[in-house]
């Protein structure tokens, strides 16, 4: 496989439309089944709004970074918000349904844990993952996520122009020291 050109930036306000429709297009909808790993059968709602990307962009203590190939389109993102003096939490992650699999994710992964390491001094990072993901789960496992017994909430009451699809949902808490 021809190596892959990724140039990797910290999000600007400008990037939020785009960066709303490439984390609509790859979590959750019809356009998210191209993926290996999807929340359509899971969640029926558009996952995010502009407003909360752009909240996520502009945060102090955090930032969005985004992937764009070597012919300028956008096609990875990622969150990284710093929790306290040790903790950053990873989410927002997305690429691409059509350019999955491919070795993308395990750059832009690696790349916002050396952002939280050398940006703030963090030395563990969190995330959270749907309980009944496993196959995605295994994924961070081999990533060098640890499962916790930690256990968060689902947002049921707070989705973005849709409804859950299972009434049992939870996230999973992961973590890895960086
Ligand atoms: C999670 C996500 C960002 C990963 O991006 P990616 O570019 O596909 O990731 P990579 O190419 O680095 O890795 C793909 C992995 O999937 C594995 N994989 C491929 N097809 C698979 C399948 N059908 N079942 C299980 N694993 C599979 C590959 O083996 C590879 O893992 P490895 O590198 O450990 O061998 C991407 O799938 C995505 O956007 N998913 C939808 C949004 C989402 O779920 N985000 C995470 C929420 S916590």
């Amino acid at each position: 496989m021809a190596p892959i050109s990724l140039s990797i930036r910290k999000a600007v306000p400008e990037d939020a439309p785009t960066v709303l429709a490439l984390v609509r297009s790859a979590y959750r909808g019809e356009s998210s089944r191209a993926g290996w790993t999807t929340e359509a059968d899971l969640v029926d709602d558009q996952r995010i709004d502009l407003e909360g990307v752009l909240a996520k962009i502009n945060e102090p203590f955090g930032a969005v970074l985004v992937a764009h190939d070597a012919t300028g389109d956008m096609i990875a993102c990622c969150e990284i918000l710093k929790q306290n003096d040790t903790v950053g939490y990873f989410g927002l992650f997305a690429v691409n349904p059509l350019r999955q699999a491919g070795g993308i994710g395990r750059i832009v992964l690696a790349r916002a844990e050396e952002y939280a390491k050398q940006t703030w001094g963090l030395s563990e990072m969190e995330m959270s993952v749907i309980w009944t993901r496993e196959e995605l789960i295994q994924y961070y496992l081999r990533r060098g996520y640890q499962r916790t017994e930690k256990k968060k909430p689902f947002p049921y009451d707070s989705l973005v122009s849709g409804k859950a699809l299972r009434d049992d949902l939870y996230f999973s808490v992961l973590v890895k020291a960086l």
